[in-house]
């Protein structure tokens, strides 16, 4: 495969509602993939993205949680308790956070980038990233688990991010 250069998708484009597909091989293409995916959360700023914000339709997410990498294919939740809400920020939605409801403990099984599996056990903000970024690559993001009202009130931000997709999109194109 070659070099690919990723960028990030915006609310609008089309690969953020996307079921992605599950990995079957993990092989050093998906390391690339992992890779590039990571260099992109740096830069931009994130401790989490999934594959299809980076516009790969792919089941992988990366987390950077201080000096803790994940780097997970095909990651699932087995099991969730507790509860907890933070404050939550979405690369592919800037200039919006919300606070989110989600479970305070997860088990996630999920495979490595070596294709070894692995289990998780997480709580506080690294089970919030884990959530997060396995919704995304169900296709569900962050607006969709707040109210109606709540989300009447970003009208207009969501308005301005979606122009911004759209000019995302045309310029990658080129
Ligand atoms: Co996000």
């Amino acid at each position: 495969m070659k070099k690919m250069k990723l960028r990030i998708h915006f609310w609008g484009e089309k690969i953020l509602r996307r079921k992605c597909r599950r990995v079957k091989d993990v092989d050093d293409d998906i390391r690339m993939i992992l890779g590039e995916m990571y260099s992109l959360m740096r830069v931009s700023d994130g401790i989490g993205l999934a594959a299809n914000q980076a516009g790969v339709d792919l089941r992988l997410i990366v987390i950077q949680i201080k000096s803790n990498i994940f780097k997970l294919v095909n990651p699932k939740i087995i099991k969730r308790e507790g509860s907890i809400k933070i404050e939550e920020g979405c690369l592919s939605f800037p200039g919006i956070t919300l606070g989110i409801k989600r479970a305070g403990k997860v088990w996630v099984s999920s495979l490595d980038e070596n294709g070894s599996p692995i289990d998780i056990e997480a709580d506080g903000i690294l089970a919030v990233a884990l959530q997060h970024e396995i919704d995304h690559i169900n296709g569900v993001v962050f607006i969709d688990r707040v109210s109606f009202l709540e989300r009447l009130k970003l009208k207009n931000k969501l308005k301005e991010i979606r122009k911004m997709a759209e000019h995302a999109a045309q310029k990658s194109e080129q």
